[in-house]
C-alpha cells in the first residue's frame, strides 16, 4: 500500500449501499421514471459529446471517448425514447476507481440521474474489487461538490493547474472515498439502489 493510498483510505470511510433484488443484484431493465441506464456504446458518441460540448468549455471529444471505451474504461449513459440524458465514465486500475466523467444534459440535471449514476459505477468499482474511488472537481463546481460529498467523498489534495480555462488554469480539489464497509448512512434512503445490474451494463 502506498502513502497516497494510507491518506485516501482515512477518508469517505461511509459505507455503500448493496443492491436490491434477487440474488443482490437489480433488473438489467429496471427504468428510473422512464429513463434507462446502459453501458455507453461508441455509436451513442455524437449525442454524448454534444452533451459534453454544452457543459465544458473544453469538451473531451469523440475521439477521446472512443479510445477511453477501446481500452477498457467504462462508460455508461442514461437513455431515455432514444435520448442521452447523461453519461460517466470511470477507469479500474490496481485497486482505484477513477471516477473520470459525469455529466448530465442541462434540462436533466436535478432529476436524481447524477447522483443515480455515480452510486451505479462506485457499486460497480466496489464489485470488480477496487478499495478507493476517486474523482477531481472544480471547487468552483457547487452542485458536484455537494453530491460527492454526499456519497461519501472527501478532499485528500489539489492538482495545480488541472483544468484549462479560458485565461489560463484552474486547479482541481481531489476527492476519495474508500467502497467497503456495511452501511450507508452517507446515501438518502430513496437513493440506496444501484439502478442496473452487473449484466448488460
Ligand atoms: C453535477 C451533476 C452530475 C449532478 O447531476 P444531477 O443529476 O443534476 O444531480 P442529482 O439530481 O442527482 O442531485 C444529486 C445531488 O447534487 C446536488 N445538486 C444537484 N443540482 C444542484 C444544484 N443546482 N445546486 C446545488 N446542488 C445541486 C444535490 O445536492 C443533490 O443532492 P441529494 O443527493 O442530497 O439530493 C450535474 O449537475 C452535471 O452534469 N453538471 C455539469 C457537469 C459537472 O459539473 N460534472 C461534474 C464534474 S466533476
Amino acid at each position: 500500500m502506498t502513502r497516497f493510498d494510507r491518506k485516501y483510505l482515512e477518508v469517505g470511510r461511509s459505507a455503500l449501499p448493496r443492491p436490491s433484488g434477487p440474488g443482490g443484484k437489480s433488473d438489467a431493465s429496471r427504468k428510473t421514471s422512464g429513463v434507462r441506464l446502459r453501458s455507453m456504446r461508441e455509436s451513442d458518441l455524437s449525442q454524448v459529446v454534444k452533451i459534453e460540448k454544452r457543459i465544458n468549455p473544453f469538451p473531451w471529444t469523440a475521439c477521446f471517448f472512443r479510445s477511453c471505451l477501446r481500452t477498457g474504461t467504462a462508460g455508461w449513459v442514461w437513455e431515455q425514447d432514444d435520448a442521452i440524458q447523461g453519461f460517466g465514465v470511470m477507469a479500474l486500475r490496481q485497486g482505484r476507481a477513477h471516477i473520470l466523467n459525469l455529466c448530465m444534459r442541462p434540462e436533466s440535471q436535478g432529476r436524481g440521474l447524477g447522483g443515480k449514476m455515480l452510486t451505479h459505477m462506485l457499486l460497480r468499482a466496489r464489485r470488480r474489487g477496487a478499495r478507493i474511488a476517486l474523482l477531481e472537481v472544480r471547487p468552483s463546481n457547487e452542485p458536484a461538490l455537494r453530491l460527492y460529498r454526499r456519497r461519501g467523498f472527501a478532499k485528500v489534495g489539489i492538482r495545480k493547474g488541472y483544468y484549462l480555462t479560458r485565461r489560463s488554469h484552474e486547479d482541481a480539489l481531489i476527492m476519495a472515498r474508500t467502497l467497503y464497509g456495511s452501511r450507508f448512512a452517507d446515501i438518502p434512503r430513496s437513493r440506496r439502489t444501484s439502478p442496473v445490474s452487473d449484466q448488460g451494463s
